[in-house]
């Protein structure tokens, strides 16, 4: 019993890393004093161990899978966000070149008094599109960090709520073994 006990502890260390870790060393202290407590009757300690580790192990499986959802549930939002603003990236991209592709043909030119005028008016038209093109892009980023933002704190309160939920059960459970171990075993 103490060996699948000591088993226990350690799916908790090793599995339980998103488990903020001064709750993680909390449980397992608990854990520890109860199984290094002297206890009279084994066939009482072997069922409680028996009835409670399944329960708990329930309980971490669950925190697990909450977690994982909400991973899972901020990269789906994060991709689409992203594919959103495609169109809008490209289309800066494209006008960002463009500008740049009219500026060198001005270097191209053999003649100096062509390339004097041919930087003068590409220069004139190529920065009120820039200008544009600044604008739209400031936009799409401030309006891009605003949906990431929120994204990221849903996905915080989504693990916030499984981490509660976890808490709440975990400690019930320690409760409950306890009590058992103590053999209030019709309490429980
Ligand atoms: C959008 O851009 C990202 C990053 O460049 C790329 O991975 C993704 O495939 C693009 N999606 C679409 C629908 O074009
Ligand atoms: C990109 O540019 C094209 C052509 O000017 C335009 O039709 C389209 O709406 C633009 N897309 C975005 C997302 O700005
Ligand atoms: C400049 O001229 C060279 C040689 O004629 C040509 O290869 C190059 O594409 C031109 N560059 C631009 C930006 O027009």
């Amino acid at each position: 019993m103490l060996f699948k006990a000591l088993s226990f502890l350690l799916v908790i260390s090793s599995v339980l890393a998103e488990v903020p870790s001064e709750a993680r060393l909390n449980t397992e202290r608990v854990l520890l004093d109860m199984m290094l407590m002297p206890r009279g009757d084994p066939a009482v300690d072997s069922y409680c161990w028996g009835r409670y580790t399944p329960i708990m192990k329930e309980i971490i499986d669950v925190f697990e899978a909450e977690s994982k959802q909400c991973q899972t549930d901020f990269d789906l939002s994060n991709i689409a966000i992203i594919e959103k603003y495609n169109g809008t990236r490209v289309n800066i991209t494209a006008t960002a070149k463009a500008s740049c592709t009219a500026l060198k043909q001005c270097d191209n030119l053999t003649d100096q008094l062509e390339s004097f005028n041919c930087f003068g008016t590409t220069g004139r038209d190529q920065s009120q599109k820039l200008t544009v093109m600044s604008g739209e892009s400031l936009a799409a980023a401030i309006s891009l960090d605003e949906e990431i933002r929120s994204i990221t704190t849903i996905q915080s309160l989504c693990t916030e709520r499984a981490y509660t939920r976890y808490s709440n059960d975990n400690s019930q459970a320690l409760k409950d073994l306890t009590e058992c171990l103590n053999g209030n075993i019709a309490a429980v």
